[in-house]
């Protein structure tokens, strides 16, 4: 199959990521057929897609008269084989669980036929314990999104044992397509690319405000306007290679290595989270209380703001 070829997707799960997903698939100019179990989640489903294109058309990504061709390319239905039975691609996004992962996927393979990839929205489960039962693991793979996929570029693509590189490849190119940014991942590691990133920054972040040095108001402000707004434009590696005169990023690491071996010996390691989950929630409460309400001081307007940021960034990488 070539990537030409893939005009039909079914999503197999249509909550929170596989509806967001369906719009970036139908965004992207391909049809996109939604399998949901109830009536109630199909429902769901279809709220979350025309809510967040209504979102785009308010903030001018889309237009009010492109409105009726994105949405007629997204179909919903509570019968798999209806949703699945054309499908040159499929991605699954039902609930992070094996065993309900293993039990659909036993049922898609009944429908489709063995040359046809499935990727997998996991945050965290294995893509070779996922496909443990499956008659066909080779065409399946973790295809991870962040959360909206129809906004968020990146797609980790993980293989599991016993995938064949060329559904990864043709993922790879799919994605490509529809203005996402996939990176392939050469071993299942947990938490994948992203996430393990994500946690290492955070854990620092935890560890200073814990430890007296900053409040989390003021950590969030050093990484959104100190590294995090330069990561927003290249990666750390890139950055440090313009941070180095004339010799780059080794000139960097000869002149700053020293000094950063001393702050990696001196950062938090802990692999137990050192507060419960509410106290986190009330260090964060106390930041958003404190700000502008125009940047956004509860989660709708938090959110709000985050979207509108963030569609201003894609549309300078031309991502959106
Ligand atoms: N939420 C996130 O931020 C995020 C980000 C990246 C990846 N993911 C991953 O995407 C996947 C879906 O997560 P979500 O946030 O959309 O969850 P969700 O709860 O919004 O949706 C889960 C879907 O699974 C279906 N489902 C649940 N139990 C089922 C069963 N027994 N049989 C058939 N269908 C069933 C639900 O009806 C729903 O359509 C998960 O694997 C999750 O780890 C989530």
């Amino acid at each position: 199959m070539k990537v030409k070829d893939i005009k039909n997707i079914g999503l197999v799960g249509g909550g929170l990521i596989g509806a967001s997903f369906a719009l970036a698939f139908s965004l992207g100019g391909l049809n996109a057929h939604i399998y949901t179990r109830s009536k109630e989640t199909l429902d769901a489903s279809e709220e979350i897609i025309k809510n967040s294109l209504d979102e785009l058309i308010k903030l001018g990504v889309k237009k009010e008269d492109e409105k009726d061709e994105i949405l007629k390319r997204i179909s919903y239905t509570n019968n798999l084989e209806e949703a699945i039975k054309d499908a040159d691609y499929i991605q699954e996004s039902l609930k992070e669980d094996y065993d309900i992962k293993r039990k659909v996927l036993a049922d898609v393979e009944k429908i489709i036929s063995p040359e046809i990839p499935i990727g997998s929205s996991t945050s965290g489960l294995k893509a070779t314990e996922i496909a443990r039962d499956m008659k066909h693991p080779e065409r399946f793979f973790v295809a991870h999104p962040w959360n909206p996929p129809h906004l968020i570029p990146l797609i980790e693509l993980c293989k599991g044992e016993k995938t064949d590189d060329k559904y990864i490849y043709l993922a790879k190119e799919l994605f490509e397509k529809i203005k996402k940014t996939p990176i392939i991942l050469e071993k299942e590691v947990l938490g994948f690319v992203g996430n393990r990133i994500q946690a290492a920054v955070f854990r620092e972040v935890l560890s200073l405000v814990l430890n007296g040095v900053v409040s989390m108001e003021d950590a969030d402000k050093a990484v959104t306007f100190g590294p995090g707004i330069r990561w927003g434009i290249m990666g750390p590696s890139l950055i440090l290679e313009l941070g180095g005169g004339s010799e780059g990023i080794a000139g960097f690491m000869k002149n700053i290595g020293p000094s950063m071996e001393l702050w990696l010996e001196d950062l938090a390691d802990w692999d137990k989270l050192p507060i419960s989950p509410e106290e986190i929630g009330e260090i964060t409460a106390q930041e958003l209380r404190n700000r502008d309400e125009k940047l956004g001081n509860n989660r709708k307007s938090l959110g709000e703001y985050r979207t509108k940021m963030l569609v201003e960034f894609l549309k300078l990488h031309g991502k959106i």
